[in-house]
């Protein structure tokens, strides 16, 4: 169970964050979410990961109201819209994100997906930023090996410091080949959907170690992901019994027994698999 993770520049940052996505859609949770958030961030989780996608923009106000008065404790990151991707589509959305999120700058700066704006474009807005110091690091998301190959061939493109991916327990396709390059390039993997979005199986070897443990199985498919070395898991929580939960899954040390009966209901890899997404 890793607290920290390193960035290619040595930086560290906290192994678990905290996730937005589906936060601020339903008015009735609001409060619940913001209460997560805010506890969250005192039990060390703050990473926070957002994106101008979630809510039209709604998740990232609600991230300003819960956190704004708490800017410098935090490791803010946001996502741009492929759409919104060109030089200076990228900049202005930057823009659009820092004020709903009332903050003077971003820690990480995600391309959320590869759309059709040539990669060379979206890194030019995304270095322009950094040298303005609206962002502090930039990297991509949902990019397989072969996009991240064509992006570090790109002028500035090895100053993408991650790959936000879909990887947990029930979904290891990542381990055949794409985090042993990004582990050659120094760059941490984030895990997004680290608990299957509340739908691992119920039962089975997770159930089993749990008991041993004295944990639910979406801890121990927590802590699998943050026994890595390199994985940051942002696991979203609206309810604060979830958010405790999480925390308590960084002080979880699987034994090799438990590795090793994981990986024999959830095998890794043989052989490539596209990435998926969610
Ligand atoms: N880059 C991308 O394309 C992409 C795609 C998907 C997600 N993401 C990011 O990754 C974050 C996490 O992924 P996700 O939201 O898809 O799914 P997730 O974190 O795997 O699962 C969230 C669900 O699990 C529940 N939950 C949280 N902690 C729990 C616990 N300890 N025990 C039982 N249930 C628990 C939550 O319930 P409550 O809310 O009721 O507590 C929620 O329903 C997102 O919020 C987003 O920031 C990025």
């Amino acid at each position: 169970m890793s607290l920290k993770v390193t960035l290619p520049d040595g930086e560290t940052i906290p192994a678990l964050g905290q996730g937005t996505w589906q936060m601020a859609e339903t008015a009735s949770r609001r409060k619940h979410e913001i209460e997560a958030l805010r506890l969250g961030v005192e039990l060390g989780m703050t990473l926070i990961d957002t994106a101008e996608m979630y809510g039209e923009g709604a998740a990232e106000e609600l991230v300003a109201e819960a956190l704004a008065e708490q800017r410098d404790r935090l490791f803010l990151v946001s996502k741009v819209y492929p759409h919104n991707a060109s030089r200076q589509g990228v900049v202005q959305a930057c823009e659009r994100s820092l004020k709903r999120l009332k903050t003077d700058r971003l820690d990480l700066y995600l391309l959320h997906w590869r759309g059709s704006v040539p990669l060379e474009e979206t890194i030019a807005g995304f270095e322009e930023l950094r040298r303005s110091g609206k962002i502090r690091h930039w990297g991509v998301s949902n990019f397989d090996i072969d996009d991240m190959k064509e992006l570090v061939q790109i002028p500035e493109g090895e100053s993408c410091v991650t790959n936000q991916v879909l990887y947990n327990v029930t979904r290891r396709g990542p381990e055949f080949d794409l985090i042993p390059w990004m582990a050659e390039h120094r760059m941490p993997l984030m895990a997004y959907s680290p608990i299957e979005q509340g739908r691992l199986p119920r039962g089975g070897v997770l159930q089993g170690i749990g008991q041993r443990h004295g944990a639910s199985p979406f801890q121990i498919a927590l802590a699998w992901l943050l026994q890595k070395p390199a994985v940051i898991a942002i696991p979203k929580a609206s309810s604060p019994d979830h958010v405790r939960d999480n925390r308590r899954a960084l002080e979880i040390r699987l034994s090799p027994e438990d590795l090793e009966a994981i990986d024999a209901e959830f095998p890794p890899p043989k052989r490539k698999r596209p990435l998926e997404m969610i």
